[in-house]
């Protein structure tokens, strides 16, 4: 365990790309122990319709990393002249070294340790805001407390959702049913040092709202 304190647990747990130690194994009793921390969030009913699909297969890697590249190219082509300068983040402070180390995920990706694809059960189609509230908030905590775990211990993860875009290719491979859904593809490994700092935000006066929402 690294000695931080809950605060830089939460400050500094960043989507690790480049930082990602690809040649250090992960035990799997480090991705069990992270699942077992991750199953104490909150979720609807507290009905437990999560599962977490982790994979250590080097093969079964492959043909991820191979799905989340297409799916990024996908994603690429679909953004047509929206991208550089025109890319919706890139107002963003630190956004070229963003799309640099997603480049560089996408590049290396079939060479993580292991891979981890949380999934809950049901399907987000046609719910209200009610029901998708309910039902996204139902892993996606879980999901985070996840990377918050691994952070504890010398490990790093990316949130990443690209893809979904090819979701049903990779409940084919992976063997998830058809009512079950992604929430994302969260590459496991060590990270290479320890020292990670917290990111730009925009500052809190700004997003926090005292007695109601305030436009100026
Ligand atoms: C919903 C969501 C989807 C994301 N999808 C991807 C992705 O597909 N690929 C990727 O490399 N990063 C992805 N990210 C990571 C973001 O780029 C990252 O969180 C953001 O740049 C802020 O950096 P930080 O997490 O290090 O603070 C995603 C993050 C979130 C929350």
């Amino acid at each position: 365990m690294l000695n931080l304190t809950p605060d830089q647990v939460l400050s500094t747990t960043r989507s690790v790309r480049k930082r990602l130690d690809f040649s250090r194994p992960v035990p799997r009793e480090i991705i069990t122990e992270c699942v077992e921390l991750a199953l104490q969030a909150p979720n609807g009913s507290n009905l437990n319709r999560w599962s977490f699909i982790a994979v250590d297969d080097r093969k079964t890697i492959a043909r991820m990393a191979g799905i989340y590249d297409a799916a990024l190219e996908d994603y690429v082509r679909s953004l047509g002249s929206a991208v550089g300068d025109n890319y919706v983040g890139a107002a963003v402070p630190g956004f070229e070294r963003v799309g640099d180390s997603v480049q560089y995920l996408r590049d290396h990706m079939a060479e993580v340790p292991a891979l981890v694809v949380p999934v809950i059960r049901g399907r987000p189609e046609g719910l209200d805001v009610f029901a998708q509230a309910s039902f996204w908030g139902s892993i996606l905590q879980a999901a985070w407390s996840f990377m918050l775990a691994l952070r504890a211990r010398g490990l790093g993860s990316a949130w990443t959702t690209g893809h979904l875009n090819r979701e049903a290719e990779m409940a084919a491979l992976l063997g998830i049913p058809e009512d079950h859904t992604q929430a994302g593809l969260f590459p496991v490994a060590y990270t290479l040092g320890a020292d990670f700092r917290p990111a730009w935000r925009r500052p809190v006066e700004q997003v926090l709202h005292w007695n109601g929402f305030h436009t100026d």
